[in-house]
């Protein structure tokens, strides 16, 4: 277990302890760091540990993380490499940006496999010429920062199709880190489940108290295909579900792909029929692909494998839909938030694109992503976040709207 300052990246496995000493022998270094792996396995959480355990001064300097899709290319550049006072109109006045801001520290390079080829040249003079060139200045401006950059795409393909630069490539991946999936360290998911559980204790004041062993056991048939991003999710459901005393294995549902592989015993099958069967399966898989994409019915019925018109008439038949709904089961809670709509007719949320968002609301990059995730905004896909109208009033209170384009 490796602390960072904002929590430990948990796991045993031998693959972990192997990234342990890889990450103990690059804490205290320069070199550049790119980290790979498959979304939800703790990239930004390695990234971190990489910064706040150095012992060399850096580890107190600031630590960015810059979500480099999204974002035109203008705005990027500006908040990377800073601006000169009049360099667009809107510049009022010289602006420092994240390299000159994170002076001595770090800075995470998120999703770099997107970042545009003309800031990618850029970013290749800083790594070369430790300097920057605010946009509309000729004075180069020393640096010293530490790069990290994260990907789940495959760069070397990104090369060979030409979108990624060979020569940033190589300055990068310095030392290449690949985080390995959760399915390749499936012993690891019980100890992270427990973390999971004390965490929530300490920040939520739960009542849950644990995991049964048969609950840590089913947690291993998982493929977990979203990583612990995914963990996280069937845990939060599970501590919802039991509210109290200690996780059961009836309170773990995985989502739909992996239902087949639930430990139901046989004996209990044979006393149902099979529609019996099929319809708690369906209504199970339905319930769960709503909790998980918090009540985004696009994002579950294309998990589901089915047409929103499908998943609708499905939670129609199924009564799951808010007048016909049983009460007291949180689960049917959980369906009562979600499908009040029932003719399929558009809900209050609205698809925004990062920039839209940035532009309307004054969020400091550095707080974009995870402040989006803690009022539950959901990232539809790359660069595109589904809000309702209660969220856009959260982030107006909390950050006000933007009045101009860059401070
Ligand atoms: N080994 C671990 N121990 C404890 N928590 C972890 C571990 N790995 C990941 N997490 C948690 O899982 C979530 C996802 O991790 P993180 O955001 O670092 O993943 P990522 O690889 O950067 O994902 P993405 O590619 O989607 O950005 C976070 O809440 C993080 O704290
Ligand atoms: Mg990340």
């Amino acid at each position: 277990m490796i602390e960072h300052g904002q929590g430990p990246i948990v796991g045993q496995t031998p693959e972990m302890l192997q990234l342990y000493g890889f990450i103990n022998r690059l804490v205290d270094m320069p070199t550049n760091v790119l980290i790979t792996g498959e979304t939800g396995t703790g990239k930004g959480l390695v990234a971190a540990a990489l910064h706040y355990n150095n012992r060399n001064g850096r580890g107190a300097k600031p630590f960015f993380t810059v979500n480099c899709p999204g974002i035109a290319e203008g705005v990027l550049e500006s908040q990377l490499f800073g601006h000169a006072k009049g360099s667009f109109t809107g510049a009022i006045k010289d602006y420092k940006g994240y390299f000159q801001a994170a002076e001595g520290g770090t800075i995470l390079l998120d999703e770099i496999g997107e970042m545009s080829p003309h800031l990618q040249a850029k970013l290749l003079q800083v790594i070369q010429q430790r300097v920057v060139f605010p946009v509309g200045s000729n004075t180069p401006v020393p640096v010293n920062v530490r790069i990290l950059a994260a990907t789940n795409r495959n760069l070397e393909d990104e090369m060979s199709k030409g979108t990624f630069r060979q020569d940033l490539f190589y300055r990068l991946n310095a030392f290449p880190l690949e985080l390995p999936p959760l399915r390749a360290r499936i012993d690891d998911v019980p100890l992270i489940a427990r973390y999971i559980i004390e965490r929530y204790a300490q920040d939520h004041g739960i009542e849950v108290t644990g995991i049964s062993p048969a609950a840590q056991e089913k947690l291993k048939l998982y493929d977990w295909g979203g990583n612990v991003r995914d963990l996280e999710n069937v845990v939060e459901r599970a501590i919802i579900l039991r509210g109290a005393g200690e996780i059961q294995a009836e309170d773990i549902n995985y989502d739909w792909t992996s239902l087949s592989q639930t430990t139901e015993t046989t004996e209990r099958r044979q006393e149902r029929t099979i529609y019996d069967i099929l319809k708690e399966t369906e209504r199970s898989c339905i319930l769960t692909a709503l909790a998980n994409t918090k009540g985004n019915k696009n994002m579950a019925a294309k998990r589901l494998g089915i047409s929103k018109k499908s998943l609708y008439d499905r939670i129609n038949r199924l009564g799951l839909g808010k007048k016909k709904i049983v009460k007291n089961s949180p689960s049917d809670n959980l369906a009562d938030n979600v499908s009040s709509e029932g003719n399929g007719s558009g809900t209050l949320a609205k698809v925004w694109t990062f920039t839209e968002i940035t532009s309307t609301y004054d969020i400091p990059l550095g707080s974009f992503t995870g402040f989006m995730q803690r009022i539950g905004v959901r990232k539809v896909e790359k660069g595109r976040y589904e809000m309702d109208p209660e969220q856009e009033k959260t982030i107006l209170e909390t950050y006000g709207r933007r009045t101009h384009l860059l401070r």
